[in-house]
């Protein structure tokens, strides 16, 4: 069994609907299970038992949650110093809706989410741009899901953003399955 777990903060359900998009795709995979925590449900246990560490933020101020960051700083940095999470797979997903259509900043607070990642020595998983669904909500860093419109008015994550979101579950699995096969890092 391959066991991803989907970390993410959400103060009005946009990321919760995406997380659970993530958590569709994941499952989608065969012999893989998508486990749905908030930050402050997680304990180190869950992290170094898991295969697959997924991290959804809206973007507040250009930067990921602050219950996401308290979540780095308490649980993920103590892994970092006991080498707990390396040759694991870590990947991201982010909401916004700024002023600006593009949104400000949510490419910052997936970037800082992947930095994170990297520093504690895990495989980070990209979205590729033939993603179905990429070009309503993809990145490179990973699935981008604006919740307003262009005047700023609230409109959810449409369902073509929340198809690449679940692209993305799914390739994660596969990728944790095929690495804890490889035993790169035993
Ligand atoms: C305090 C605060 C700061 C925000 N800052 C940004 C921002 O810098 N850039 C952006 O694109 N959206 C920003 N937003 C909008 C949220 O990221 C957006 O509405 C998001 O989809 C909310 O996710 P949620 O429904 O999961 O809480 C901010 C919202 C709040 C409440």
């Amino acid at each position: 069994m391959t066991k991803v777990l989907i970390v993410y903060a959400s103060d009005y359900g946009n990321t919760k609907k995406m997380a659970e998009m993530v958590a569709s795709g994941v499952e989608s995979v065969p012999d893989a299970e998508g486990v749905l925590k908030e930050p402050e449900e997680v304990t180190e246990d869950e992290m170094t038992s898991s295969d697959a560490v997924m991290v959804g933020t809206p973007t507040h101020m250009g930067s990921p949650h602050w219950r996401v960051k308290q979540f780095i700083d308490t649980i993920c940095s103590p892994l970092w110093i006991k080498d707990g999470m390396i040759g694991k797979v870590g990947a991201v997903f982010a909401t916004g809706s700024g002023f600006g259509y593009a949104g400000g900043g949510c490419e910052l607070a997936m970037l800082a989410l992947l930095s994170n990642f990297a520093e504690m020595g895990m495989f980070l998983v990209p979205l590729p741009k033939n993603t179905p669904g990429f070009k309503f909500g993809g990145l490179q860093w990973g699935p981008y899901g604006r919740s307003s419109g262009e005047n700023m008015e609230q409109t959810g994550v449409s369902e073509e953003k929340l198809e690449a979101t679940k692209y993305h579950g799914a390739n994660v699995a596969r990728t944790a399955a095929a690495l804890k096969a490889a035993s790169i890092f035993p």
